[in-house]
């Protein structure tokens, strides 16, 4: 019941919001246009492990490497964010592409519509994009011959990575409507933001720089590399913000999208297995249930990340973060030193404040090692380099 409620409200707020949209952009005629967007297949890529088991696909050795409560009735503030990088500008598609930004919106509304989890899937996206080669789409290139092992395949995003199909339908709009302007890379940070929106019932609303370039290198190392396993502890996460330019104010702040979305049971078998870790027994009781004593490739289910509130983008986590009640050793981890405990004590406590918070770490991530034309393109499609 409360699931079925809370997808209704999804809906009504996409509709409201794509209205509002259409309403602004209709002189741009591209109305009778957006229901005709087809979905292509997601294609499972090719080269991926077959048998490989740990953490939603993480293999085991990746070590390498009191304020004022949201308006009630009426639309949220927007959080204002910080000036672009260099490169990056607000409304960077205005001239050359008007409706850019309404496409992406339209098809990500859609996906979210049918599975809210998409939603999940596009935020995670944006960060394991924007940890690996920069903010540049590298994490969208598929095997081929000459590099069969991108980004793609690697333990972090496969099989766990999902809403790659969503990014095709909006660039396939964007390339009717304006060929060869709109980057993959602006694509899945558009995406990411506007997952955000709907899934937090528009309290997590943004405006995003753009003009980042497409990257055309992708490797495997590199998300092992870059991309922190839920295994580690606060210092190692530290670490891997910090060589990004992220903070650990980003880290806790950034961590509050656990929850939304899933997880692969491998990906926090080691805290429910004895010896006991630090999680509420209750949780880890349920989830014994839920999950195989040994999850494998073939045998690997998923589980809510946050039971509460599990497609709703909300400061939840922090509440689950000081009840014990999270997934991954990452998420606990927040409660080691006293300086995140007390952000997350924070975040848990006022009501409508990590939401803008949110809102302004996700610009600074989207900002991450940007691409220009001296070393980026735009890709045709968001799949392949040029
Ligand atoms: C701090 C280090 C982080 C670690 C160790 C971590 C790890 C993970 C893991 C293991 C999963 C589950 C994957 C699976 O098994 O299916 C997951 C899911 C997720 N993560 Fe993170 N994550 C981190 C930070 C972030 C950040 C910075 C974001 C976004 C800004 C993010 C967004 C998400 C979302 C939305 C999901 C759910 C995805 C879905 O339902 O498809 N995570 N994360």
């Amino acid at each position: 019941m409360q699931k079925m409620a809370s997808r209704l409200g999804v809906g009504v707020l996409i509709l409201a919001a794509l209205l509002g949209s259409a309403t602004a952009q209709a002189g741009y005629g591209y109305a009778a246009e957006y229901g005709k967007i087809a979905p292509s297949p997601a294609a499972a890529p090719e080269g991926a492990p077959t048998g490989s088991p740990g953490y939603g696909g993480y293999p085991a050795d990746n070590a390498a490497a009191p304020a004022a409560a949201p308006p009630q009735g009426g639309a949220p503030a927007e959080t204002p964010v910080p000036p672009p990088a260099p490169t990056l500008r607000f409304g960077f598609y205005r001239r050359s592409c008007p409706p850019a930004e309404y496409l992406v919106k339209h098809a990500v509304a859609n996906a979210i519509r049918n599975n809210p989890g998409i939603g999940a899937g596009l935020i995670r996206m944006a960060f394991h994009d924007c940890f690996v080669q920069g903010c540049d789409a590298s994490i969208l290139l598929d095997p081929t011959p000459a590099n069969p092992r991108p980004e793609k395949v690697s333990g972090p995003n496969f099989p766990s990575m999902r809403g790659f199909d969503v990014i095709d339908a909006a660039k396939a709009a964007l390339e009717k409507a304006c060929p060869g302007v709109v980057s993959c890379a602006d694509v899945v940070q558009f995406a990411a933001r506007d997952a955000a929106f709907f899934l937090s019932d528009s309290r997590v609303s943004y405006k995003l720089p753009a003009g980042r370039f497409d990257g055309r290198v992708s490797l495997e190392t590199d998300a092992l590399n870059f991309l922190p396993p839920p295994s580690f502890n606060l210092s190692e996460l530290v670490d891997s913000f910090k060589v990004k330019g992220l903070d650990i104010d980003d880290l806790v702040v950034l961590s509050g999208s656990h929850s939304v979305g899933r997880s692969h049971c491998s990906s926090f078998s080691d805290r429910v297995s004895t010896p006991p870790s630090d999680m509420d027994p209750g949780l880890a009781t349920v989830l014994k249930g839920q999950c195989p004593a040994n999850p494998n490739f073939t045998n690997d289910p998923t589980v809510a990340q946050d039971v509460i509130t599990p497609n709703r983008l909300d400061s939840q986590y922090y509440k689950n973060v000081l009840r014990h009640k999270v997934l991954f050793k990452s998420d606990a981890a927040l409660l080691t030193s006293r300086q995140t405990a007390r952000e997350v004590a924070n975040n848990a406590a006022v009501r409508g404040k990590w939401e803008h918070k949110f809102a302004r770490a996700m610009v600074k991530m989207s900002l991450v090692e940007i691409k220009d034309a001296t070393n980026g393109e735009i890709r045709n499609n968001c799949r392949v380099v040029n």
